[in-house]
């Protein structure tokens, strides 16, 4: 199986699978618990159905949009996913590269493998910084005017995370950071030595957003420490509200779930939020973000940003979360496993595939801009 075998997002997982070892693999692929709201992400796209118009003029389609004051040359942005350069050695570049390359934005993660200043120099395409609450105040400040002074154009706080979620599969391999891996872990590194070739064989692996801030060298801390240690479950609104008029630009909640929250978020001056449960990783149980989508845009969509994320692997998926009112679309591993399978151009061509397949089915919908996309056109079953 090669690259130019890869139709759609089943044959990406495929290759990465055949490429990673599984600990790797089945990081990236597993979430939470019994994975049941993992698996829900994507159904609930299926309980609703297109209602297409005809005759309508469709030659030439504008999908750009302009959201969170940038403007994106596709409704679909690499939402921020730690830790890439395990997946492939070019990591965070290749994402990057790539979003570039498609005319979107892509989020760097607080725990990402390149530093953000780096990125930013390469790519002129909007960035966004994945921020994680520290207790020490100081390191928050620290951190925010660090993104500041490299350009980051968005700063997205994540809410979902403020214990880590229960990753079964995780427990099972012994993947962490460092690696405790069990001796059946271990044996699936064996299996796929070309991996740990290009492990070693390129830049030494390292977390450059923390590593100034965090001593994460030899395995002094790990990332569940990190997380239960120097993160601040205690995080409420009001230190919210200080990180927004802190940031003075665009501000995002990443995570947000209920009505209730999207009214808080646009009180204390967010300029947007993701309805987002971390692709299944953290609560299980908890709805999809698609299944949400309607009440908060409904409820905040005049007067802030609602983005989604969860599930998504079709332009179909993108253009029914439009159709409800979201303002563009974020992906995960979508674009990870493409990552993993054949790097930068692994992402290249899947970006490339959903934007002709949006291409494509905003034509079969009778839509020529974004903007013509409602919920006219939608049937729940
Ligand atoms: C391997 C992996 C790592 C992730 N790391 C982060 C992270 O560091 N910060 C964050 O806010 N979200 C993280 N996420 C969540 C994504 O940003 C996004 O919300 C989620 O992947 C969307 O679901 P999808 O994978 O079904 O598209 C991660 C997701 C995956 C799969």
């Amino acid at each position: 199986m090669r690259l130019r075998d890869c139709h759609n997002f089943h044959d990406f997982r495929r290759l990465a699978r055949r490429r990673l070892p599984g600990p790797i693999f089945n990081y990236i692929d597993g979430a939470a618990d019994d994975e049941v709201t993992y698996r829900r992400n994507t159904a609930s796209f299926e309980r609703c159905d297109l209602i297409p118009n005809i005759l309508r003029g469709v030659e030439t389609v504008d999908m750009s949009v302009t959201v969170l004051g940038q403007k994106l040359a596709m409704p679909v942005y690499c939402s921020p996913t730690a830790l890439q350069r395990l997946f492939h050695h070019h990591g965070e570049r290749a994402v990057a590269a790539a979003a570039a390359k498609a005319g979107t934005m892509f989020g760097v993660s607080s725990l990402g493998t390149v530093g953000l200043e780096e990125l930013r120099k390469a790519h002129k395409t909007p960035q966004v910084y994945q921020f994680y609450f520290h207790k020490d105040r100081g390191l928050n400040r620290a951190m925010m005017q660090r993104a500041k002074e490299a350009g980051v154009d968005v700063m997205m706080l994540t809410v979902d995370s403020i214990t880590g979620g229960n990753r079964e599969r995780d427990l099972r391999t012994g993947f962490s950071i460092p690696f405790q891996l069990t001796l059946g872990g271990m044996l699936q590194f064996a299996i796929k030595p070309m991996w740990g070739i290009n492990y070693v064989r390129h830049e030494r692996f390292k977390l450059p957003q923390l590593d100034e801030h965090v001593d994460m060298s030899r395995g002094a801390m790990s990332i569940g420490r990190y997380f239960t240690e120097m993160l601040d479950p205690s995080m409420n609104w009001n230190d919210v509200a200080e990180m927004v008029r802190a940031w003075n630009g665009q501000f995002c909640l990443k995570g947000v779930m209920s009505v209730a929250d999207a009214k808080r978020a646009a009180e204390i001056g967010c300029t947007g939020i993701v309805i987002s449960n971390h692709g299944g990783r953290q609560l299980d149980g908890s709805r999809a973000p698609f299944d949400q989508l309607a009440e908060i845009v409904d409820a905040v969509g005049d007067r802030i940003d609602v983005l989604m994320d969860g599930g998504v692997q079709r332009g179909t998926h993108v253009l029914k979360a439009l159709s409800l009112g979201a303002k563009a679309v974020g992906v995960g591993r979508f674009y990870l496993f493409p990552l993993a399978a054949a790097g930068q151009a692994g992402v290249e061509r899947a970006l490339s595939l959903m934007r002709t397949e949006i291409e494509r089915d905003m034509k079969l919908m009778g839509c020529t801009s974004v903007s013509q996309l409602s919920r006219d056109n939608l049937r729940f079953r």
